[in-house]
């Protein structure tokens, strides 16, 4: 897979893709993030990506001109299975979308900033629009990092065995059992009986009961679906 992703501020994006398993999933070659900085493409002379706005009122909006030119070059070189916008007034992003995106090829993603994007690149060139919850960003940068992570750690061989995202909460419409590790007791505090019990049978019956427990508990939403 390979994935674009269009800002302002690349810098902000090093971080997220440069350690753990975003970095390890680009060693092994699964996946190639690709950073393009929307100011190169400006032709400004003072190197502006933004404008007010028509009409009046408070905020910038982002030009359309750098960005169409950097998405009609990136387009001419590969086709993109999605040209993604983060914005807060996208579709929510539920674990069913990350499913489907990690089985396309090429993604491109466009982080917005100030007031947003100029409406005529929505129309045109953008096919998907992705919010990651009801609350404004300072920039879509961190939701597409967001984005890009809930993706990539569902590569085929991006996790192992041990970490496979086939257990994790969402992938059945059920949220995750409670997990403990050593020590047996703490302070008092003792694993359930079950789980040392060595029964495997036992303990799988105890995780689906704990599962849809706090499935009904703390989001009953999910079962109705
Ligand atoms: N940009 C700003 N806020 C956002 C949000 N909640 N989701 C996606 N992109 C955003």
């Amino acid at each position: 897979m390979r994935i674009d992703i269009l800002t302002v501020l690349p810098e902000l994006l090093n971080g997220p893709f440069s350690a753990s398993i975003l970095k390890r999933a680009q060693d092994k070659g699964l996946v190639e993030i690709h950073l393009h900085n929307i100011r190169d493409y400006s032709t400004d002379r003072h190197n502006n990506v933004d404008d007010y706005q028509y009409g009046g009122g408070a905020g910038m909006v982002m030009s359309i001109e750098p960005i169409v030119t950097l998405i009609e070059k990136l387009k001419t070189e590969r086709s993109y299975d999605e040209v993604i916008y983060l914005t807060p007034d996208g579709e929510m992003l539920e674990q069913k979308a990350c499913n489907e995106l990690s089985l396309k090829n090429n993604l491109m993603m466009l982080c917005g900033h100030y007031k947003g994007i100029d409406e005529r690149i929505r129309e045109h060139f953008i096919t998907k629009e992705v919010s990651i919850g009801s609350y404004v960003l300072s920039g879509g940068e961190l939701a597409a990092a967001v984005l890009s992570d809930a993706i990539i750690r569902l590569l085929p061989g991006v996790l192992n065995n041990e970490t496979s995202a086939l257990t994790d909460s969402f992938q059945d419409n059920l949220l995750s059992p409670p997990v403990y590790t050593r020590p047996p007791e703490f302070r008092g505090w003792k694993v359930p009986e079950v789980l040392l019990s060595g029964n495997f049978p036992k303990i799988e019956k105890w995780r689906e009961e704990q599962a849809l427990e706090r499935t009904k508990s703390r989001r009953p939403d999910l079962l109705d679906e």
